[in-house]
């Protein structure tokens, strides 16, 4: 089995992200907001914070406290909308129960959206576009496989149908949200991407020979991060594997920030507007 470098694919995306800033003296600015001080969050925060930091994209972190009213997480969206200086908001997900996600996402400007959360965002989903970037590491040729994704969200299941089709890959996947439905398709399926949240959930039974997996599970157990695929069983089997840690994750933050700097230009007029040096 051969292992997709995630890291290494990241490396490469975030170095042309600090050529373009620097040969474009471009100002990209990210505001990220962090409800709560849950370990992972925090954790996936400090990563695309520092991420953004290394490749000069500027970043205003508001943490609020996990009991925070909606109203305030609305407003400080509210005053990343209209700060000329910030180009793409994050809000962390999840976010405490009593929140409604949903309102508090409808309320970033589209432009802004670099999570690709909004269906009219002008982004791609970095999570997405990062499993697709890790497929095309791997080389293969795409055209007639059979791909199977087992999601365990329903926004992610929608994006992804929408991704795949506009890549004219409509040929033949199938989205799963209950795995233990659907284990005869699994074990037929050429390309399995997982985002389900169980860890080690995937062995080298339930795959096909020569399968390229592609796992987007992440699990946090103490200070380790695990995959929906046990990457030692499925390592006789599978042809390739995007681990986690290590595969998907350091792609989609890479692309986040390519998200940040693709809507730097949409706020060049609000920035002089704004006298923003
Ligand atoms: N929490 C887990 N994954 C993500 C992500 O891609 N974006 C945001 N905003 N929060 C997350």
């Amino acid at each position: 089995m051969k292992i997709i470098d995630g890291r290494k694919r990241a490396d490469e995306i975030l170095a042309g992200l600090k050529k373009e800033i620097k040969d474009k003296n471009l100002r990209p600015g990210l505001g990220i907001i962090l409800v709560g001080a849950e370990p992972s969050s925090c954790l996936y925060v400090k990563v695309k914070e520092t991420a953004a930091k290394k490749i000069g994209v500027r970043v205003r972190k508001q943490i609020l406290s996990g009991r925070a009213p909606e109203s305030e997480i609305l407003e400080v969206i509210e005053s990343f909308n209209r700060d000329a200086q910030i180009d793409g908001i994050l809000v962390q997900l999840p976010l405490p129960k009593e929140i409604p996600t949903d309102k508090i996402i409808r309320s970033i400007e589209p432009n802004k959206d670099v999570d690709g959360f909004l269906p009219e965002s002008r982004f791609d989903s970095p999570f997405i576009a990062a499993i697709w970037q890790a497929l095309k590491v791997s080389g293969e040729n795409l055209k007639g496989k059979k791909i199977l994704a087992l999601v365990k969200s329903d926004i992610f299941g929608q994006r992804l149908t929408g991704f795949l089709s506009r890549k004219g890959l409509c040929c033949d996947y199938t989205i799963c949200q209950k795995p233990q439905d659907c284990p005869a398709a699994l074990k037929i399926a050429d390309i399995v991407i997982t985002a389900l949240g169980q860890p080690g959930f995937i062995n080298a039974a339930m795959v096909n020979d020569g399968a390229v997996l592609i796992d987007g599970g992440t699990t946090r157990q103490g200070d380790k991060t695990i995959g929906d695929i046990d990457a030692e069983s499925v390592s006789r089997k599978a042809k390739w594997l995007a681990p986690s840690p290590g595969g998907v994750g350091p792609i989609t933050v890479a692309l986040l920030l390519r998200n940040v700097v693709l809507a730097c230009p949409l706020g060049a007029g609000r920035k002089r507007a704004a006298g923003v040096k």
